[in-house]
Protein backbone atom coordinates (compact mmCIF):
# COMPACT_ATOMS: atom_id res chain seq x y z
CA UNK A 1 0.00 0.00 0.00
CA UNK A 2 1.45 3.22 -0.74
CA UNK A 3 0.15 5.89 1.63
CA UNK A 4 1.05 9.48 0.22
CA UNK A 5 2.52 12.00 1.84
CA UNK A 6 3.59 9.70 5.06
CA UNK A 7 6.89 10.99 6.90
CA UNK A 8 7.64 9.97 10.16
CA UNK A 9 10.21 11.44 12.18
CA UNK A 10 12.66 8.90 11.81
CA UNK A 11 12.49 8.74 8.02
CA UNK A 12 12.38 12.90 7.69
CA UNK A 13 13.81 13.05 4.25
CA UNK A 14 15.44 16.58 3.60
CA UNK A 15 12.19 18.02 1.28
CA UNK A 16 10.79 18.39 4.65
CA UNK A 17 13.64 19.40 6.54
CA UNK A 18 13.07 23.13 8.74
CA UNK A 19 9.43 22.76 7.89
CA UNK A 20 8.71 22.07 11.82
CA UNK A 21 8.29 25.13 13.92
CA UNK A 22 10.69 25.75 17.01
CA UNK A 23 10.64 27.15 20.00
CA UNK A 24 11.85 30.74 20.54
CA UNK A 25 13.06 32.91 23.57
CA UNK A 26 10.46 34.81 23.01
CA UNK A 27 7.57 31.84 23.74
CA UNK A 28 5.56 31.91 26.49
CA UNK A 29 6.85 28.85 28.42
CA UNK A 30 9.31 30.17 30.96
CA UNK A 31 6.25 32.26 31.72
CA UNK A 32 3.73 28.71 32.44
CA UNK A 33 7.08 27.48 34.64
CA UNK A 34 7.14 30.67 36.59
CA UNK A 35 3.58 30.25 37.55
CA UNK A 36 3.61 26.58 37.98
CA UNK A 37 6.69 27.40 40.84
CA UNK A 38 4.60 30.00 42.29
CA UNK A 39 1.65 27.92 42.85
CA UNK A 40 3.51 25.39 44.86
CA UNK A 41 5.23 27.90 46.77
CA UNK A 42 1.39 29.28 47.72
CA UNK A 43 0.75 26.47 48.82
CA UNK A 44 3.53 25.37 51.27
CA UNK A 45 1.04 25.95 54.22
CA UNK A 46 -0.93 22.85 52.88
CA UNK A 47 1.52 20.39 52.15
CA UNK A 48 2.73 21.01 55.55
CA UNK A 49 -1.02 20.68 57.11
CA UNK A 50 -1.82 17.61 54.83
CA UNK A 51 2.22 15.91 55.41
CA UNK A 52 4.15 17.49 57.79
CA UNK A 53 7.88 18.38 57.17
CA UNK A 54 7.86 16.00 54.15
CA UNK A 55 5.05 18.10 52.18
CA UNK A 56 7.43 21.32 52.84
CA UNK A 57 10.82 19.40 51.48
CA UNK A 58 9.24 18.07 48.68
CA UNK A 59 7.78 21.09 47.68
CA UNK A 60 11.62 22.46 48.21
CA UNK A 61 12.76 19.91 46.09
CA UNK A 62 10.18 20.35 43.42
CA UNK A 63 10.94 24.22 42.81
CA UNK A 64 14.32 23.65 42.84
CA UNK A 65 13.81 21.14 40.00
CA UNK A 66 11.76 23.24 38.49
CA UNK A 67 13.81 26.23 38.40
CA UNK A 68 16.66 24.19 37.31
CA UNK A 69 14.31 23.22 34.22
CA UNK A 70 13.67 26.82 33.16
CA UNK A 71 17.14 27.79 32.89
CA UNK A 72 17.70 24.50 30.86
CA UNK A 73 14.76 25.77 28.80
CA UNK A 74 15.69 29.77 28.55
CA UNK A 75 19.89 28.90 27.36
CA UNK A 76 19.23 26.13 24.67
CA UNK A 77 20.32 23.14 26.93
CA UNK A 78 20.65 19.86 25.56
CA UNK A 79 17.06 17.56 26.43
CA UNK A 80 17.72 15.16 29.03
CA UNK A 81 16.34 11.75 29.46
CA UNK A 82 13.67 10.85 32.09
CA UNK A 83 14.64 9.41 35.53
CA UNK A 84 11.54 9.24 36.68
CA UNK A 85 11.23 5.15 35.97
CA UNK A 86 7.28 5.38 35.42
CA UNK A 87 4.88 4.06 32.87
CA UNK A 88 5.75 6.56 30.34
CA UNK A 89 9.63 7.38 30.89
CA UNK A 90 10.84 4.69 28.30
CA UNK A 91 8.51 5.84 25.42
CA UNK A 92 9.22 9.70 26.14
CA UNK A 93 13.42 8.55 26.26
CA UNK A 94 13.34 6.35 22.70
CA UNK A 95 11.52 9.47 21.54
CA UNK A 96 14.12 11.57 22.63
CA UNK A 97 16.67 9.23 20.98
CA UNK A 98 14.77 9.44 17.66
CA UNK A 99 14.84 13.19 17.62
CA UNK A 100 18.49 13.07 18.75
CA UNK A 101 18.90 11.09 15.89
CA UNK A 102 17.63 13.21 13.31
CA UNK A 103 20.28 16.08 14.71
CA UNK A 104 22.45 17.28 11.62
CA UNK A 105 26.35 16.86 12.68
CA UNK A 106 25.66 15.11 16.18
CA UNK A 107 24.31 18.15 17.61
CA UNK A 108 22.75 17.59 21.17
CA UNK A 109 18.99 17.84 20.75
CA UNK A 110 18.01 20.87 22.48
CA UNK A 111 15.53 23.47 23.41
CA UNK A 112 15.89 25.35 20.70
CA UNK A 113 16.75 23.17 18.38
CA UNK A 114 13.80 20.55 18.48
CA UNK A 115 10.63 20.82 17.28
CA UNK A 116 8.09 23.30 19.25
CA UNK A 117 5.83 20.20 19.53
CA UNK A 118 8.36 17.89 20.84
CA UNK A 119 9.50 20.82 23.80
CA UNK A 120 6.01 21.87 24.31
CA UNK A 121 5.16 18.26 25.55
CA UNK A 122 8.27 17.64 27.15
CA UNK A 123 8.11 20.32 29.28
CA UNK A 124 4.44 19.59 30.72
CA UNK A 125 6.05 15.45 31.03
CA UNK A 126 9.06 17.41 32.94
CA UNK A 127 6.75 19.33 35.44
CA UNK A 128 5.24 15.75 35.88
CA UNK A 129 8.31 14.58 36.36
CA UNK A 130 9.26 17.40 39.34
CA UNK A 131 6.00 16.01 41.07
CA UNK A 132 6.56 12.29 40.45
CA UNK A 133 10.10 12.33 41.50
CA UNK A 134 9.00 14.42 45.06
CA UNK A 135 6.08 12.33 46.68
CA UNK A 136 3.80 13.38 48.19
CA UNK A 137 3.76 15.68 45.61
CA UNK A 138 2.60 13.29 42.92
CA UNK A 139 -0.89 13.52 42.34
CA UNK A 140 -0.60 17.67 42.99
CA UNK A 141 -2.44 19.46 40.22
CA UNK A 142 -0.37 22.22 39.73
CA UNK A 143 -3.22 23.84 37.18
CA UNK A 144 -6.11 22.70 39.23
CA UNK A 145 -6.67 26.68 40.64
CA UNK A 146 -7.25 27.89 36.80
CA UNK A 147 -8.98 24.98 35.73
CA UNK A 148 -11.76 25.88 38.82
CA UNK A 149 -11.54 29.45 38.07
CA UNK A 150 -12.51 29.15 34.51
CA UNK A 151 -15.27 26.63 35.26
CA UNK A 152 -16.92 29.33 37.92
CA UNK A 153 -16.05 32.25 35.54
CA UNK A 154 -18.62 30.63 33.22
CA UNK A 155 -21.41 29.92 34.97
CA UNK A 156 -23.51 31.54 33.45
CA UNK A 157 -23.17 30.36 30.28
CA UNK A 158 -23.21 26.85 31.51
CA UNK A 159 -26.87 27.41 32.93
CA UNK A 160 -28.07 28.83 29.56
CA UNK A 161 -26.07 26.10 27.73
CA UNK A 162 -27.86 23.54 30.09
CA UNK A 163 -31.38 25.39 30.10
CA UNK A 164 -31.20 25.16 26.54
CA UNK A 165 -30.18 21.30 26.21
CA UNK A 166 -33.02 20.36 29.13
CA UNK A 167 -36.24 22.09 26.89
CA UNK A 168 -34.34 20.35 23.93
CA UNK A 169 -34.63 17.42 25.39
CA UNK A 170 -38.22 17.73 26.76
CA UNK A 171 -39.30 18.38 23.24
CA UNK A 172 -37.42 15.74 21.23
CA UNK A 173 -39.19 13.30 21.26
CA UNK A 174 -41.64 15.04 18.07
CA UNK A 175 -39.20 16.44 16.31
CA UNK A 176 -38.48 15.90 12.99
CA UNK A 177 -34.82 14.84 11.47
CA UNK A 178 -34.47 18.00 10.19
CA UNK A 179 -35.21 19.54 13.22
CA UNK A 180 -32.95 17.33 15.23
CA UNK A 181 -30.05 18.03 12.82
CA UNK A 182 -30.26 22.17 13.02
CA UNK A 183 -30.25 21.66 17.26
CA UNK A 184 -26.93 19.36 16.48
CA UNK A 185 -25.29 21.86 14.25
CA UNK A 186 -25.62 24.55 16.74
CA UNK A 187 -24.41 21.96 19.97
CA UNK A 188 -21.67 20.95 17.41
CA UNK A 189 -20.45 24.81 17.06
CA UNK A 190 -20.55 25.51 20.69
CA UNK A 191 -18.49 22.76 21.12
CA UNK A 192 -16.62 24.22 18.50
CA UNK A 193 -16.20 27.92 20.38
CA UNK A 194 -15.75 26.27 23.83
CA UNK A 195 -12.21 25.80 22.41
CA UNK A 196 -11.39 29.14 22.49
CA UNK A 197 -11.24 28.98 26.34
CA UNK A 198 -8.14 27.02 26.98
CA UNK A 199 -5.32 28.35 29.25
CA UNK A 200 -2.13 27.49 27.57
CA UNK A 201 -2.71 30.45 24.93
CA UNK A 202 -3.44 32.93 27.86
CA UNK A 203 -0.10 31.53 29.61
CA UNK A 204 -2.91 30.69 32.75
CA UNK A 205 -4.76 34.02 32.64
CA UNK A 206 -8.32 33.98 32.79
CA UNK A 207 -10.09 32.84 29.56
CA UNK A 208 -13.45 31.80 30.26
CA UNK A 209 -17.15 32.25 28.99
CA UNK A 210 -19.00 35.07 30.31
CA UNK A 211 -21.84 35.28 27.95
CA UNK A 212 -24.48 33.02 26.58
CA UNK A 213 -22.27 30.66 23.71
CA UNK A 214 -25.43 30.45 21.81
CA UNK A 215 -26.04 33.81 20.98
CA UNK A 216 -22.92 34.41 19.76
CA UNK A 217 -23.20 31.53 16.82
CA UNK A 218 -24.33 33.51 14.26
CA UNK A 219 -21.64 36.53 14.63
CA UNK A 220 -19.13 34.02 14.35
CA UNK A 221 -20.60 31.97 11.44
CA UNK A 222 -18.13 33.88 9.27
CA UNK A 223 -14.88 32.97 10.97
CA UNK A 224 -15.27 29.38 10.20
CA UNK A 225 -12.94 29.00 7.35
CA UNK A 226 -13.49 25.11 6.81
CA UNK A 227 -17.28 24.04 8.08
CA UNK A 228 -17.60 19.83 7.58
CA UNK A 229 -20.53 19.86 9.78
CA UNK A 230 -22.76 18.17 7.32
CA UNK A 231 -20.52 15.30 6.84
CA UNK A 232 -20.48 14.45 10.26
CA UNK A 233 -24.22 14.71 10.58
CA UNK A 234 -24.38 12.57 8.02
CA UNK A 235 -21.68 9.87 9.14
CA UNK A 236 -23.84 9.78 12.49
CA UNK A 237 -27.17 9.19 10.67
CA UNK A 238 -26.05 6.64 8.35
CA UNK A 239 -24.10 4.88 11.67
CA UNK A 240 -27.73 4.89 13.60
CA UNK A 241 -29.48 3.77 10.56
CA UNK A 242 -27.26 0.59 9.59
CA UNK A 243 -26.85 -0.19 13.29
CA UNK A 244 -30.62 0.18 14.48
CA UNK A 245 -31.51 -3.24 13.26
CA UNK A 246 -28.55 -5.54 14.69
CA UNK A 247 -25.93 -5.98 17.87
CA UNK A 248 -23.84 -3.24 17.61
CA UNK A 249 -23.86 0.11 19.04
CA UNK A 250 -23.27 3.29 17.12
CA UNK A 251 -19.72 4.63 19.26
CA UNK A 252 -18.54 8.47 19.39
CA UNK A 253 -15.06 8.73 20.62
CA UNK A 254 -14.40 12.28 21.90
CA UNK A 255 -10.82 13.03 22.31
CA UNK A 256 -10.99 15.81 24.58
CA UNK A 257 -9.50 19.14 25.06
CA UNK A 258 -9.34 21.96 27.72
CA UNK A 259 -11.43 21.64 31.18
CA UNK A 260 -13.78 24.76 32.25
CA UNK A 261 -16.49 25.62 29.96
CA UNK A 262 -15.17 23.85 26.84
CA UNK A 263 -15.61 20.65 28.73
CA UNK A 264 -19.26 21.41 29.50
CA UNK A 265 -19.84 21.94 25.37
CA UNK A 266 -18.28 18.76 25.08
CA UNK A 267 -20.86 16.80 27.79
CA UNK A 268 -23.50 18.88 26.49
CA UNK A 269 -22.76 17.69 22.80
CA UNK A 270 -22.30 13.80 24.37
CA UNK A 271 -25.80 14.27 26.09
CA UNK A 272 -27.77 15.29 23.13
CA UNK A 273 -26.32 12.99 20.93
CA UNK A 274 -27.42 10.09 23.02
CA UNK A 275 -30.54 11.45 23.84
CA UNK A 276 -30.90 12.19 20.08
CA UNK A 277 -30.32 8.31 19.84
CA UNK A 278 -27.24 9.04 17.34
CA UNK A 279 -24.97 7.42 19.87
CA UNK A 280 -25.63 4.82 22.20
CA UNK A 281 -22.28 4.63 23.80
CA UNK A 282 -19.57 7.67 23.99
CA UNK A 283 -15.94 7.29 25.08
CA UNK A 284 -14.28 10.11 26.11
CA UNK A 285 -10.98 10.59 26.07
CA UNK A 286 -8.66 12.21 28.46
CA UNK A 287 -5.07 12.91 29.74
CA UNK A 288 -3.99 10.42 32.62
CA UNK A 289 -1.63 14.02 34.11
CA UNK A 290 -1.76 17.52 33.95
CA UNK A 291 -0.86 18.80 30.62
CA UNK A 292 -0.98 22.22 28.47
CA UNK A 293 -2.52 23.88 31.18
CA UNK A 294 -6.08 23.74 30.90
CA UNK A 295 -6.29 19.44 29.33
CA UNK A 296 -8.98 17.74 30.88
CA UNK A 297 -7.69 14.94 33.42
CA UNK A 298 -9.83 12.08 35.30
CA UNK A 299 -10.07 14.64 38.39
CA UNK A 300 -11.52 17.26 36.09
CA UNK A 301 -13.94 15.16 34.69
CA UNK A 302 -15.30 14.11 37.55
CA UNK A 303 -15.42 17.08 39.00
CA UNK A 304 -17.01 19.02 36.66
CA UNK A 305 -19.98 16.40 36.71
CA UNK A 306 -19.89 16.63 41.01
CA UNK A 307 -20.00 20.19 40.69
CA UNK A 308 -22.84 20.67 37.53
CA UNK A 309 -24.88 18.11 39.51
CA UNK A 310 -24.61 19.84 43.28
CA UNK A 311 -25.10 23.54 41.24
CA UNK A 312 -28.23 25.69 42.33
CA UNK A 313 -29.82 26.06 39.25
CA UNK A 314 -31.94 23.10 38.27
CA UNK A 315 -31.85 23.05 34.49
CA UNK A 316 -27.96 22.63 35.40
CA UNK A 317 -27.85 20.31 38.20
CA UNK A 318 -30.66 17.90 35.93
CA UNK A 319 -27.58 17.88 33.47
CA UNK A 320 -25.52 17.02 35.99
CA UNK A 321 -27.60 14.00 37.48
CA UNK A 322 -28.28 12.57 33.85
CA UNK A 323 -24.31 12.91 33.01
CA UNK A 324 -23.48 10.88 36.35
CA UNK A 325 -26.36 8.53 35.64
CA UNK A 326 -24.57 7.91 32.08
CA UNK A 327 -21.18 7.05 33.86
CA UNK A 328 -22.99 4.73 36.10
CA UNK A 329 -25.12 2.86 33.18
CA UNK A 330 -21.80 2.78 31.36
CA UNK A 331 -23.15 4.73 28.55
CA UNK A 332 -20.95 7.42 29.23
CA UNK A 333 -16.69 6.38 30.05
CA UNK A 334 -13.52 8.14 30.67
CA UNK A 335 -10.69 6.85 29.57
CA UNK A 336 -6.86 7.92 29.41
CA UNK A 337 -4.18 5.97 27.37
CA UNK A 338 -1.06 7.22 27.94
CA UNK A 339 -0.68 8.20 24.00
CA UNK A 340 -2.80 10.91 24.44
CA UNK A 341 0.25 12.91 26.63
CA UNK A 342 2.92 11.88 24.18
CA UNK A 343 4.66 14.25 22.01
CA UNK A 344 4.03 11.73 18.97
CA UNK A 345 2.19 12.80 15.73
CA UNK A 346 -1.16 10.61 14.99
CA UNK A 347 0.54 9.00 12.23
CA UNK A 348 2.56 7.24 14.52
CA UNK A 349 -0.10 5.72 16.46
CA UNK A 350 -0.43 2.40 14.56
CA UNK A 351 2.75 1.79 15.57
CA UNK A 352 3.42 3.39 18.52
CA UNK A 353 -0.14 3.12 20.27
CA UNK A 354 -1.49 -0.16 18.61
CA UNK A 355 -3.61 -0.72 20.89
CA UNK A 356 -5.43 2.49 21.18
CA UNK A 357 -5.41 2.30 17.09
CA UNK A 358 -7.31 -0.67 17.23
CA UNK A 359 -9.54 1.07 19.80
CA UNK A 360 -10.49 3.73 17.98
CA UNK A 361 -10.74 1.59 14.65
CA UNK A 362 -13.87 0.06 16.08
CA UNK A 363 -15.68 3.86 16.80
CA UNK A 364 -18.15 4.86 14.08
CA UNK A 365 -17.18 9.02 15.01
CA UNK A 366 -13.91 10.09 16.39
CA UNK A 367 -13.91 14.17 17.29
CA UNK A 368 -10.54 15.70 18.41
CA UNK A 369 -11.10 18.87 20.23
CA UNK A 370 -8.62 21.46 20.04
CA UNK A 371 -5.66 23.24 18.72
CA UNK A 372 -2.99 20.62 19.78
CA UNK A 373 -4.96 17.89 18.84
CA UNK A 374 -4.70 19.39 15.17
CA UNK A 375 -0.95 19.84 15.41
CA UNK A 376 -0.48 16.65 16.46
CA UNK A 377 -3.32 15.15 13.13
CA UNK A 378 -1.14 17.48 10.82
CA UNK A 379 2.12 16.74 12.50
CA UNK A 380 2.90 20.27 13.10
CA UNK A 381 4.01 21.22 9.77
CA UNK A 382 4.14 23.65 7.54
CA UNK A 383 2.11 22.54 5.25
CA UNK A 384 0.95 24.80 2.25
CA UNK A 385 -2.47 26.04 3.21
CA UNK A 386 -3.80 24.14 -0.03
CA UNK A 387 -3.19 20.72 1.14
CA UNK A 388 -5.71 18.13 1.86
CA UNK A 389 -6.50 17.31 5.68
CA UNK A 390 -6.42 13.90 4.32
CA UNK A 391 -2.83 14.07 2.97
CA UNK A 392 -1.58 16.13 5.90
CA UNK A 393 -3.41 13.05 8.49
CA UNK A 394 -0.30 10.69 6.58
CA UNK A 395 -2.21 7.49 6.85
CA UNK A 396 -3.74 8.25 10.35
CA UNK A 397 -7.48 7.34 9.80
CA UNK A 398 -8.62 4.55 11.99
CA UNK A 399 -12.43 5.73 11.66
CA UNK A 400 -14.72 8.32 10.36
CA UNK A 401 -13.21 11.57 12.14
CA UNK A 402 -13.18 15.68 12.15
CA UNK A 403 -10.97 17.89 13.78
CA UNK A 404 -13.12 20.65 16.02
CA UNK A 405 -10.47 23.42 16.59
CA UNK A 406 -9.99 27.34 16.87
CA UNK A 407 -6.90 28.18 15.69
CA UNK A 408 -3.45 28.74 17.72
CA UNK A 409 -0.73 27.59 16.21
CA UNK A 410 0.93 28.41 12.78
CA UNK A 411 -0.96 24.85 10.89
CA UNK A 412 -3.57 25.32 9.08
CA UNK A 413 -4.47 22.97 5.80
CA UNK A 414 -7.87 22.15 3.82
CA UNK A 415 -8.37 25.88 2.62
CA UNK A 416 -9.30 26.96 -1.23
CA UNK A 417 -6.90 28.08 -3.16
CA UNK A 418 -6.14 32.10 -2.42
CA UNK A 419 -8.33 31.89 1.22
CA UNK A 420 -5.22 32.14 3.20
CA UNK A 421 -3.53 34.80 1.34
CA UNK A 422 -6.88 37.01 1.56
CA UNK A 423 -7.02 36.49 5.30
CA UNK A 424 -3.21 37.31 6.20
CA UNK A 425 -4.23 41.02 4.06
CA UNK A 426 -7.18 41.16 6.70
CA UNK A 427 -5.87 39.79 9.80
CA UNK A 428 -2.38 38.83 10.07
CA UNK A 429 -2.29 36.90 13.20
CA UNK A 430 -5.16 34.88 11.64
CA UNK A 431 -3.46 31.46 12.45
CA UNK A 432 -2.88 32.09 16.26
CA UNK A 433 -5.56 34.27 17.63
CA UNK A 434 -7.76 32.18 18.33
CA UNK A 435 -10.68 34.06 15.95
CA UNK A 436 -11.06 31.60 13.40
CA UNK A 437 -11.94 27.71 13.59
CA UNK A 438 -11.99 24.80 11.37
CA UNK A 439 -14.87 21.48 11.69
CA UNK A 440 -12.51 19.62 9.40
CA UNK A 441 -13.68 15.61 8.58
CA UNK A 442 -12.09 12.46 6.81
CA UNK A 443 -13.34 9.44 6.68
CA UNK A 444 -11.00 5.75 5.63
CA UNK A 445 -11.20 5.05 2.35
CA UNK A 446 -12.43 1.34 2.94
CA UNK A 447 -12.59 -1.59 0.07
CA UNK A 448 -15.82 -2.25 -0.95
O1 LIG B 1 -0.73 28.57 21.57
C1 LIG B 1 -0.16 27.96 22.64
C2 LIG B 1 -0.56 26.57 22.78
O2 LIG B 1 0.09 25.99 23.88
C3 LIG B 1 -0.31 25.72 21.58
O3 LIG B 1 0.88 25.16 21.59
C4 LIG B 1 -1.34 24.67 21.71
O4 LIG B 1 -1.53 24.08 20.50
C5 LIG B 1 -2.45 25.45 22.25
O5 LIG B 1 -1.94 26.47 22.98
C6 LIG B 1 -3.33 24.66 23.13
O6 LIG B 1 -4.59 24.86 22.67
P1 LIG B 1 -5.71 23.78 22.83
O7 LIG B 1 -6.09 23.80 24.25
O8 LIG B 1 -6.79 24.26 21.93
O9 LIG B 1 -5.14 22.47 22.38
MG1 LIG C 1 -5.68 22.38 25.74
Amino acid sequence: MEVQGMFPPQSLSAKFEGSFAYLTVRDRLPTILTKVIDTLHRNKDNFFKEYGGTGVQAEKRAISFLSKLRNELQTDKPVLALTDNVKDTEAWNQYMQRQQDLMEDRQPASWFKSPWLYMECYMYRRIQEALYMNPPMSTFDVFKEGKTQSFFESQEAIKSLCTYLQELITNMENMTEMQLREHFLKLFQVSLWGNKCDLSISAGQDNSQRSSSLDSLPDRQRFILVDDSNKVWSTLVAAQECKASGMKHARVDIVLDNAGFELITDLVLADFLVSAGLAKQIRFHGKSFPWFVSDVTKQDFDWTIMQTMVANHNWMSASGVQWKHFIKEGTWSYHDHPFWTLPHEFCDMAADATDLYTMLQSSDLILFKGDLNYRKLTGDRSWEHTVLFDKALRGFQPAPLCSLRTLKANVQVGLQPGQAEKLSCQDPNWMTNGKYAVVQFSSPHREQ
